[in-house]
């Protein structure tokens, strides 16, 4: 059975039960505690927990989720991919154990016929939470399950959370025998690669709190209703009913091998290293499309360093395998014909995800050979003095300098039968760390210690009242220093004061905070920062300048007018350049990141390759243009669904039915998700001067602007600079660059006449500097220091005075003396050579005397060094050679 009808099945079985179908949401939601979507209950969280109502008493979807924990055993075991797709069934407090056991029994064993998975019931096996009778008593009442498939397992296996605070809940699995060639009897306690898992049904009944891994945490106490949350595996279940060996063999991932096969002219299934390598680039292929997909960007950090780790894989692994091309586009191509009838958005983003993994790829490839090179180097090293351990100093290079993750460097070390200090290596990473955070604490509002705003934000959001007004009378909930709740701020003190309501804009979206004052009963206090916490609680950073601030206090916060009035130029600007930059480039020149404040913003965008001067100039004419048509600017709230409808632009992370906030300049021109503060209409923007266009990372590009009476000053400084030329060049402005030209044009042809004269004057010299020629032995010798001469010119002049020397034995030796190098030459003639002077021992003897080294052959010999002081000791050297030979 195809995957896509095996997700197909497993929606209609439970439609038709009743349950509403939901979309898989993205794989990146805003959970600072989560990496990746990795389970189908994810975007469902605030439902259990009975923070939200849900739309629906149950539901069904099929989630992209991407767990890279195991990331070690892909290719290796039978079962672990990174990317995989999870069916669920959740029920908020409708049915419990009894409906969710019913409603999977049937699933898998109702006959293909029926729009079942036709699994013999003789073979499957259950595990529940060890004193779970409830769930044993239905397994036999619903299944008929005798005893010994049965089996109850500890908190480790049977109970289940996300692994961080929220619900939780014992569990029952069930499990696939694959028959006795796979492994011993004794169901899953026994062996879990003979017994697959398939299907996890938690009774989703508690809430966890803090704590460590899967068995050691506290339970705070139960939801406020009984639910169900359900996971089935597709990949395995795929796997299963078509009769293929492993997850990597199913038919989305198998083409994958095929294609790598055709790329590298190897077999699948000839040779097992071989074959781990075939299925990391099988599974890293999919995950990698899928996470550039949903707007991950390969970076050092988080999730950028995931994907970054994922494409590297898959080059390496390409490469062991024989691959000498570029190989990522391909392997793109085929996860979207495979894939996109499921995930249409790898078709309709399939530019941008080739772009984005072409260009990590081309990126890496150009360091691996280098980083390669170092690695042997090391190796080689350490074999050649005994010992097996590679240095972490050597991994911490590879990691800085060459972009080689760790992991890479420990399996390259592995192969090569040695090992690595990972610790000293993590020390240096630590370090390196810890200097970057130090480095950002001291720009940012730290938040280190948490725990003393938990309460304030379990109280509810702060109010923003900013879109509507500038001063709000609001009341101060607390005050905090140093991390500590405190009644009371004295002037000349810097705190935190959290407000219940205010107008001052927290620091989001790429929009700095507002600037502004609290003023109350004698008291005056400045605002230097708002940054949120949860996303809900607004801090705001202020000096207390005059007076006293006590929690409980009534005070007016204050936004500066001019300040916000800057603010909405430069988040409204930051709006018409992106739409701009779209309208000039394509869809692919994706958000990548944005800042913007008073007088100035910055936009970076995904994007290979710098922008040519046209583009540029295009892009800032689009905008201008776009200020000047005056759109008005509206801003509504509505669902995720409507605003995509509608073609917003949306950054990624957004949650399934979370409600957004919509900007719209101009119609179609612009439209984006966004919380910030905007003009009332584009002309209020005022003029926007692009500065230029660099690039930030691989593949992403940074445009910068000046918005507003900023750009104005900037054009009005530029012009004053350009009038400062034209009165020195004494020519009209527009007649500048033609002097400018002409200047310059003059100036080469002068310096070029510079070095004529001087070579000129270097040469004539050759004959007063031959009739000084002395003795030494039986040798002519002319040994002198002339300055000012370069290298070439010393060979010229060396030369010119050997052949004035005539066929007796002579030997030239001459030291230049430029920009505190003193490169030196030596010349034997063949007469010189006869008599056994050689000018290559020549200079390896003098060299050090003039702190340098060199070398050469028996006529000719040359090096460089960096004491002109020494050189009469080595013009003494050289005759004492000679005379003794
Ligand atoms: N949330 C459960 C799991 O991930 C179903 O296994």
């Amino acid at each position: 059975m195809q995957t896509h009808e095996i997700r197909r099945r497993f929606l209609d079985h439970f439609i038709s039960a009743g349950h509403t179908e939901v979309a898989s949401a993205s794989l990146i939601l805003h959970d600072p505690n989560l990496l990746f979507v990795n389970a189908g209950m994810v975007q469902f969280v605030p439902y259990f927990l009975g923070q939200q109502t849900p739309p629906f008493a149950t539901a069904t979807s099929v989630q992209k989720c991407v767990r890279t924990l195991d990331i070690e055993n892909v290719g290796h075991t039978t079962r672990h991919n990174t990317f995989f797709q999870m069916a669920g069934n959740f029920s908020f407090g409708d049915y419990f154990k009894r409906g969710a056991i019913e409603l999977a029994w049937s699933l898998l064993t109702k006959s293909l016929d029926e729009g079942g998975y036709g699994f013999d019931p003789e073979r499957l096996w259950v595990t529940v939470y060890l004193d779970d009778d409830e769930a044993i008593q239905i397994w036999k009442d619903v299944a008929g399950l005798p005893d010994e498939r049965i089996q109850r397992r500890g908190m480790a296996d049977n109970y289940w959370s996300m692994g961080i605070p929220g619900p939780c809940g014992p569990c029952s699995e069930i499990y696939y025998d694959r028959g006795p060639a796979y492994g011993k009897d004794g169901g899953p306690e026994a062996d879990e690669d003979r017994y697959i898992e398939i299907w996890n049904l938690v009774f989703m009944q508690n809430e966890r709190g803090l704590g460590r891994g899967k068995d050691d945490f506290e339970i705070l106490g139960p939801l406020p209703k009984q639910n169900i949350d359900t996971g089935m595996g597709v990949e395995r279940v795929a796997f299963l009913l078509q009769g293929v060996d492993n997850v990597y063999e199913t038919d989305l991932v198998r083409p994958v091998i095929t294609k790598a096969e055709e790329l590298t002219g190897r077999q699948y299934g000839s040779k097992h290293e071989d074959d781990v390598r075939f299925r990391v680039i099988a599974d890293h292929a999919r995950t990698a499309a899928m996470l550039i997909a949903d707007g991950v960007n390969p970076g050092n950090e988080g999730r950028g360093y995931i994907l970054r780790r994922l494409l590297r894989r898959i080059v390496r692994s390409a490469r062991l395998l024989g691959a000498d091309k570029p190989v990522v586009g391909e392997f793109m191509s085929v996860v979207r014909d495979e894939m996109s009838p499921s995930y249409p958005e790898l078709a309709t983003d399939f530019d941008r995800i080739q772009t984005v993994a072409v260009g990590e790829e081309t990126a890496f490839l150009k360091t691996l050979t280098s980083g390669s090179k170092l690695f042997e180097e090391a190796a080689d090293e350490v074999k050649a003095s005994g010992k097996s351990v590679i240095p972490g100093s050597e991994a911490f290079t590879l990691h800085d300098t060459y972009g080689f993750p760790i992991d890479l460097t420990l399996e390259m070390a592995e192969e090569a039968g040695l090992t690595v200090d990972e610790a000293g290596f993590r020390e240096l990473m630590a370090e390196q760390r810890k200097r970057a955070k130090e480095d950002a604490q001291a720009r940012k509002h730290a938040h280190a210690d948490l725990s003393v705003y938990k309460e304030l934000v379990d109280r509810g959001p702060t109010e923003f009242t900013g879109f509507d007004e500038l001063d709000t009378e609001a009341t101060v909930l607390a005050i905090i220093s140093g991390g500590v709740r405190q009644p009371v701020a004295e002037a000349g003190t810097d705190v935190e004061v959290i407000l219940d309501r205010s107008p001052l804009y927290a620091e989001s979206g790429g929009q700095i905070a507002d600037r502004g004052s609290l003023s109350g009963s004698g008291l005056k206090a400045k605002v230097n920062d708002v940054q949120k916490i949860a996303k809900k609680l607004w801090v705001h950073k202020v000096t207390i300048e005059q007076g006293q601030l006590l929690e409980g206090d009534t005070v007016t916060a204050h936004v500066d007018p001019a300040w916000r009035k800057g603010a909405t130029q430069g988040h409204s600007g930051t709006h018409m350049v992106h739409a701009a930059l779209r309208q000039v480039l394509g869809p692919n020149a994706v958000q990548a990141g944005s800042m913007n404040k008073p007088g100035y913003l910055r936009f970076d965008f995904n994007w290979q390759g710098g922008l040519s001067e046209a583009q540029r100039d295009e892009i800032e004419r689009v905008s201008n243009e776009a200020v000047g048509e005056d759109f008005a600017v509206n801003t509504f709230v509505t669902d995720l669904p409507s605003a995509k409808k509608m073609g917003a632009m949306a950054l990624f992370g957004e949650n399934y039915g979370d409600e957004v906030r919509v900007v719209e300049i101009g119609g179609p021109f612009s439209m984006e998700l966004c919380g910030g503060t905007h003009v009332g209409s584009s002309a209020q923007i005022g003029p926007i001067t692009l500065l230029g266009e660099s690039a930030v990372g691989s593949g992403v590009r940074r445009v910068e602007a000046y918005v507003g009476l900023d750009s104005y000053k900037h054009l009005a400084k530029e012009r004053a600079l350009l009038a400062g030329i034209a009165s020195s060049l004494k020519v009209p402005s527009d007649q500048v660059p033609g002097r400018v030209e002409q200047i310059v044009t003059r100036l080469k042809a002068a310096e070029k006449e510079v070095e004529r004269l001087k070579a000129q004057a270097v040469l004539s010299s050759a004959g007063s500097l031959a009739n000084g020629a002395t003795t030494a032995g039986r040798f002519r010798v002319v040994a002198a220091k002339v300055p000012g001469v370069s290298a070439n010119d010393l060979r010229t002049l060396a030369g010119d005075i050997k052949g004035r020397l005539g066929s007796e034995p002579a030997v030239v030796a001459l030291f230049g003396d430029v920009d505190d190098k003193v490169p030196f030459l030596v010349v034997v003639n063949a007469g010189g050579q006869d008599a056994g002077a050689r000018a290559g021992d020549l200079v390896k003897s003098f060299a050090p005397k003039i702190g340098g080294r060199g070398g050469g052959k028996a006529d000719s010999a040359q090096g460089a060094g960096t004491d002109a002081a020494g050189i009469p000791a080595a013009i003494a050297d050289v005759t004492a050679a000679l005379s003794g030979l």
